[in-house]
Formats: C-alpha cells, sequence, structure tokens
C-alpha cells in the first residue's frame, strides 16, 4: 500500500460536458454524480448487457439511468433518504406516455377548482410541525391541493412521476434561499416579493419533466431489470440474494456527515413532509455520522486517518465545541458499509467510489486513501485512483460547518475515483 498513487486526468473533467444528459436533471439533488464518468467507467469496466451494477448510495439514481442507458442486465441502487428512491423510481421506471399526457391535462383543468379562501388551519388541509414558518398561506392551499389531487391519481407510475414534480416544486416555493442544501431563510426584506404560483410552477415542471422522460424513452430498451431499495447500506451484507451478485460497483458516499456537510436530509425535509414521509425529520440522523455515540478512542489502523483525527481533536481543545465525534462517527460508519459492500461483488468484480476529501478544522481527511486501504483489507486490489476538478457538481463551494459558527472552510475542489478490483 506504500505504493498508493493518485494520478491526475484532465479527460476526466468532462469540461464540455453537462449534468442535463438523459433525464439526470428531472428533480435536483445534492452532489450528483456526473453521469459522464458512469458512462466510461462502465464502458471500459462493463460486461455488457450480462453487467450487474450496485450502488449503495444511490442518490437521485444517476448510476441506474446510466447502468439501463448502457443496457446493463440489473441495476441495484439503495439509499436511507425516500425522496432519493422517489427520483431513481420515477427516472428508470417505463411509462405510458398517453396515460401521462392524459393526467397532465386533466390537471391543467382541474386547477380551476382550487379555492382560496379555505382555512389553512382546517384538517383537509395537510399541516406539519414547520409549515408555516416555510411557506406562505397561499403557497400551502396550493400545496395542499396538488397533494390531494395526487393522492387520488390511481395509476402508480403516473402518481410517482407527479410526485417528483409535487417535489420539485416545494422546494421552490418554499421561503429558502435558492442554491442552498440546508433550511436557509431567504431574507426578510425579500420575503414580501416573492409570490411564486405553486400550480403554474407544478404544470410547468411537469412539462419540463414529460418531456425529458419522454427524450430519454427513445434513447434505452428499459431491458435492464431495476431494483431499488429504501434502506441503510450497511445492511447488504446480512441480504443473501445480494451476496457476490455485482459486476461493478459505482458509487459517491457522502462526504461527510450529514450535519455538517451536505445535510441531505435538510435538503429533502420540505418535500418529505408533504409526501408525507415517516420519519420526514430524522434523515440527517439516520445518514452515516449521524449519531455521535461512539468510542472517541477509536483507531482505524490507517495512518493518514488516524494521524488526521488527533490534530483535529488537538484543535478541538481550543474550541468551544468539538469537530472530532462527528468525523470519527462518520468514519466507522463509512468502514462499516464498504465491509458490507464488498460482500455483494464478485470475484473479479469491479469497485468505484467516487469521493471528496474534505476539510475539518482545515485538515484535509483522506478519505481516497481509507476507501482504498479498507477495500484491500478486504480482498480488494487497488488498480488506481483518478483525479478530477469537480467543474459541474452541485456543491456548495464554501461550506459553513456549523450553523452556529459561521465559520466558512473552502470544500473540496477535486473529485477521487478510486477503482479497485476483488480478487
Ligand atoms: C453523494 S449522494 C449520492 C448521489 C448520487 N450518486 C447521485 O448521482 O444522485 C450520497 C447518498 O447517500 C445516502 N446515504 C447516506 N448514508 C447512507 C446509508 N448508510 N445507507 C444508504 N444510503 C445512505 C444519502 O441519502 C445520499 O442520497
Amino acid at each position: 500500500m506504500n505504493s498508493y498513487k493518485r494520478r491526475y486526468d484532465e479527460k476526466w473533467n468532462f469540461k464540455e460536458g453537462s449534468m442535463n444528459e438523459l433525464n439526470h436533471q428531472i428533480h435536483p439533488y445534492p452532489a450528483m454524480l456526473m453521469p459522464l464518468i458512469v458512462r466510461n467507467l462502465l464502458k471500459k469496466y462493463g460486461k455488457g448487457n450480462n453487467t450487474v451494477l450496485l450502488d449503495p448510495y444511490v442518490g437521485a439514481g444517476t448510476t441506474l439511468v446510466e447502468a439501463q442507458f448502457y443496457g446493463a442486465k440489473q441495476a441495484i441502487g439503495t439509499d436511507l433518504n425516500p425522496l432519493a428512491i422517489l427520483i431513481s423510481k420515477a427516472k428508470s421506471i417505463k411509462y405510458d406516455f398517453d396515460t401521462l399526457k392524459k393526467q397532465i391535462q386533466h390537471f391543467s383543468e382541474y386547477k380551476k377548482q382550487i379555492d382560496y379562501n379555505i382555512d389553512i388551519h382546517s384538517n383537509e388541509i395537510h399541516n406539519f410541525s414547520i409549515r408555516d414558518s416555510w411557506f406562505k398561506e397561499k403557497n400551502v392551499i396550493e400545496l395542499a391541493f396538488i397533494q390531494r389531487y395526487i393522492d387520488n391519481i390511481a395509476d402508480e407510475k403516473v402518481k410517482l412521476f407527479f410526485k417528483v414534480a409535487f417535489s420539485v416544486v416545494v422546494r421552490s416555493v418554499s421561503l429558502t434561499r435558492n442554491g442552498e442544501f440546508k433550511l436557509y431563510r431567504i431574507q426578510k426584506n425579500k420575503i414580501p416579493e416573492f409570490n411564486p404560483n405553486a400550480i403554474q410552477e407544478f404544470l410547468e415542471i411537469l412539462d419540463k419533466n414529460y418531456q425529458l422522460i419522454y427524450d430519454y424513452s427513445k434513447k434505452t430498451s428499459y431491458d435492464t431489470q431495476i431494483e431499488i431499495y429504501e434502506m441503510n447500506s450497511k445492511k447488504l451484507k446480512s441480504i443473501e440474494k445480494f451476496q457476490n451478485i455485482a459486476d461493478i460497483v459505482i458509487t459517491s458516499p457522502p462526504y461527510g456527515d450529514s450535519h455538517t456537510t451536505v445535510a441531505y436530509g435538510q435538503f429533502s425535509r420540505l418535500a418529505n413532509e408533504w409526501l408525507k414521509f415517516e420519519e420526514a425529520n430524522k434523515v440527517d440522523t439516520n445518514l452515516m455520522g449521524g449519531r455521535n455515540k461512539v468510542d472517541l478512542d477509536t483507531k482505524f489502523n490507517i495512518k493518514e486517518l488516524d494521524d488526521t483525527i488527533e490534530k483535529i481533536k488537538e484543535f478541538d481543545k481550543t474550541q468551544k465545541n468539538s469537530r472530532h465525534p462527528a468525523v470519527i462517527s462518520y468514519y466507522v460508519d463509512y468502514i462499516e458499509t464498504m465491509e458490507s459492500v464488498a460482500t455483494t461483488v464478485k470475484k473479479g468484480g469491479i469497485v468505484v467510489y467516487v469521493v471528496g476529501n474534505r476539510r475539518v478544522r482545515n485538515y484535509e481527511l483522506p478519505t481516497d486513501i481509507v476507501t482504498s486501504k479498507t477495500f484491500e483489507r478486504l480482498g480488494f486490489t487497488h488498480k488506481e485512483t483518478i483525479v478530477r476538478d469537480i467543474l459541474n457538481k452541485r456543491m456548495p463551494s464554501k461550506a459553513s460547518p456549523s450553523n452556529k459558527e459561521r465559520e466558512q472552510i473552502s470544500t473540496m475542489t477535486k473529485e477521487y475515483i478510486v477503482i479497485m478490483e476483488k480478487r
């Protein structure tokens, strides 16, 4: 392992490439994989229509759609965030476009029946604890109207498609700032002039997404068997049918614990609430590193990681709050998950983790090395680590690691594509 090397390769920046490929943009999602990375990896390591791909952190389903586009035999994805499951399913199922079109036309007529005089505190209107702090009254009425309409759609596929558009609109009409992952309010003086129309936006998204899905349908045969599960990827090792199944794992794990890095739960919270997903407010705690109850003396036996954690611990002594518990908790979970993922891979199979090395207290955490060393311990050989610039990912270039502190530390500008092969 002393020979661990990284190779910067400009080709993997895909400067001209866009995130708007295929149907990837039907719903925004934080830290989506660049689709062309997946496409190229499949081209290089895939086994044509015999390929079985697995993605333990499937997010918005980039890998599944790419596997489908490639013509893989099977593509399996897991994620803990119900919104991720919803988006992934909506992107990869085959629709009947006539039925879909008719339902969109029906809604564009039905919308006239909205009653703006309804009391938003009546039982007919969905309520949750933070609703009224994030939505204007008019938008609550509109969203509740759409929600009730969706509840009554009988066709499950059409319902899924409508739910995705609904989730996009929930976000866009909420009083959250554009471009933020976390729930940050728009400035107070901007609230009076912020007057979106949820019904109108919903129709626009339905039309836009219809076109994206329709165009995509002309490019795929839908022969790939897609399986998507809402579960912790730690559990993969205890499920018989997932053992030794994958020819290739392509994934991008969270960069750190969800509370202080990319807050998937916060990003999805309002949509998860309106979509009535249970435990909408607990997603970040359930994700990797979300629970801080870990042994703070844990040693990972990976020198680069243990040394960095020691430095963060030292720095913490001079500060009011401690950052190292969340870091340790994240790596405990991360390594346990890799141990589980390793069991799903066939002999000779390929594992590709696209990771970022974030900084805490200005010390870079060597996640690419941790990934490579852990998989080596689990019977894999390190093939290579490609370094690329992050050019077109939806990521904050600065992260405020603590809402309280308002501390600004620039996050990653590089991504590491760690490629391993099972011996
Ligand atoms: C970087 S995102 C994946 C983005 C995805 N590659 C895409 O293109 O949309 C990481 C995902 O990991 C999920 N996640 C975090 N911890 C998890 C766990 N223990 N089990 C399953 N999913 C988890 C998060 O909900 C998030 O969707």
